[in-house]
């Protein structure tokens, strides 16, 4: 089980981030928001945001949650950039996958909670990681949501029947005692329940029991 932070609900980003380096999480879950994909919510521009990239050594796990993906993708590939997922709720899902591969970066599509699971099945061939979301998109620190469970667990029999070596990713909400309940998952996403205590670490030891 890989373990992604987030830390978008992070109130001081440099040292956070510093704080994450020194643990052995997998990468750093960088959450966009344009202002559209989810109305009024936007996160920094990117010429502030490449910046703070400086203060980890980490792979970004890159979720956009933006209607057009495009510019973004470009300017995430000049990073050390291991996945950048899109939603399928959006338009042009195949034009930005093939953009996300030319850059050999791994593809993720994301899922919100309303949409079911077999809207992935036609991009599976295109994908390396599906995110199912735990809470609507746009905050962290939401209560997750337990349909993503089933969710999940349905994601992993399709990847089967198509067998697929596509990662599950679930994001949104992710605590001890919710991570318990996604031993299916290949990698969990998780914000606040890391970045509101003390000591990362012993937060990160937690969600990999
Ligand atoms: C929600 C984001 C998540 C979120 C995770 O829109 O995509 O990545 O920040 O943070 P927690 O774990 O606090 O829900
Ligand atoms: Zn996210």
């Amino acid at each position: 089980m890989k373990i992604s932070a987030s830390f978008l609900k992070s109130e001081n980003i440099p040292r956070d981030l510093r704080k994450l380096n020194d643990t052995d999480v997998d990468f750093i879950h960088v959450d966009i928001l344009d202002g559209k994909f989810v109305p009024k919510l936007k996160t920094m521009p990117f010429r502030q945001m490449k910046h703070i990239y400086e203060f980890t050594s980490k792979r970004l796990d890159v979720h956009l949650m933006v209607e057009n993906p495009k510019k973004y993708i470009s300017k995430y590939a000049t990073l050390n950039t291991a996945y950048i997922t899109i939603h399928e709720e959006i338009e042009e899902v195949e034009e930005a996958l093939s953009l996300i591969h030319s850059y050999a970066i791994g593809a993720g599509l994301s899922i919100k909670l309303e949409t079911p699971v077999e809207r992935v099945i036609p991009y599976l061939k295109d994908l390396d990681l599906i995110l199912i979301m735990g809470v609507a998109p746009g905050r962290g620190g939401q209560e997750f949501e337990k349909e993503a469970i089933s969710k999940v667990k349905e994601l992993r029999k399709v990847l089967k029947k198509y067998h697929s070596k596509v990662l599950i990713s679930v994001d949104g909400g992710v605590t001890d005692v919710v991570a318990k309940k996604l031993k299916e998952a290949d990698i969990l996403v998780s914000g606040s329940f890391i970045t509101e205590e003390e000591d990362f670490q012993k937060q990160i030891d937690l969600l990999r029991k």
